[in-house]
């Protein structure tokens, strides 16, 4: 099975670069399921329900979030709507929406999506290891899902880390969102689930984490804020990271990033790749 995962769209340029992109992708790839992070998608807070629509029009099977998905006031309620856009397992008990779900390929295959929300230098939820290990309690890779996905959604690469062998060999990927820089840590754990501390954002990187770079250069140097952060909108890079699935374990066989367009290096994932 090949997944793709696309790290957290931040605004219009991110947006554009999915919606341009992941048709192409999901057809040349020949991907069987895309999970995008989408908690910045709305202008750099948030989500509307507009978007979740047009992001899983462009091909996105799941749409995970994190810190910002409320912030627009909106998904309070459309969230109920849509078991396709997963929040934060961890938020109190009563929150709207789900953490997790099962989600069926074209193939038949079930690949179980969790989304968690680390808290060191974060809000205070409930505890993200307990969390996930009651899920995976309840859905054992090969019995009750072809594949597991963990978007841990944390600041601290200490904590996904960990995350990261707490779950290894139990789950097919742990993937970091949130800080939006990709990390150079993509492997594959001893027990064979594929871990990298940050996907990084689909995003302009000529900016502070997406927004325009002026407002927070400003509030660093005076700490007093002047402007409202809006995203910044030269071309995004569009950054992620491929899974090639062993079928017969649910692990992972092969694991790499994916970067195209914008200002970083390009990336493709290798294994995909037609020979010749
Ligand atoms: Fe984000
Ligand atoms: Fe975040």
């Amino acid at each position: 099975m090949r997944i793709l995962f696309l790290g957290d769209v931040v605004g219009r340029s991110g947006r554009t670069a999915v919606v341009e992109q992941l048709p192409l992708l999901r057809e040349c790839y020949r991907l069987d399921f895309v999970v995008v992070n989408g908690e910045n998608a709305a202008g750099g807070f948030g989500i509307t329900e507009a978007i979740v629509n047009e992001l899983l029009d462009a091909g996105a099977d799941v749409i995970t979030s994190g810190n910002h998905v409320f912030d627009q006031r909106e998904t309070l309620t459309f969230i109920e709507r849509h078991d396709s856009l997963l929040r934060p397992i961890n938020f109190p008990p009563g929150t709207p929406g789900k953490g997790t779900g099962l989600f069926k390929t074209k193939t038949g295959a079930e690949v179980l999506v969790l989304n968690v929300q680390g808290r060191v230098f974060m809000a205070d939820l409930d505890d993200p290891f307990r969390a996930v290990e009651r899920e995976l309690d309840a859905c054992r890779l090969k019995e009750g899902a072809d594949a597991i996905l963990i978007d841990f959604h944390a600041e601290a690469t200490s904590e996904k880390e960990a995350m990261g062998h707490f779950v290894d060999g139990r789950a097919t990927a742990v993937i970091g969102t949130h800080t939006h820089v990709p990390t150079a840590d993509e492997q594959i754990l001893p027990g064979g689930t594929a871990y990298i501390s940050d996907a990084g954002m689909c995003g302009d990187f000529n900016s502070v984490l997406g927004m325009d770079k002026e407002e927070p250069v400003q509030r660093f140097l005076t700490k007093i804020p002047t402007a409202r952060f809006a995203p910044s909108l030269g071309e995004a890079t569009l950054c992620g990271v491929a899974i090639e699935v062993d079928d017969a374990t649910g692990l992972a066989r092969a694991f790499a990033p994916l970067r195209r367009g914008g200002r970083l290096s390009p990336a493709e994932p290798g294994f995909w790749l037609p020979e010749g």
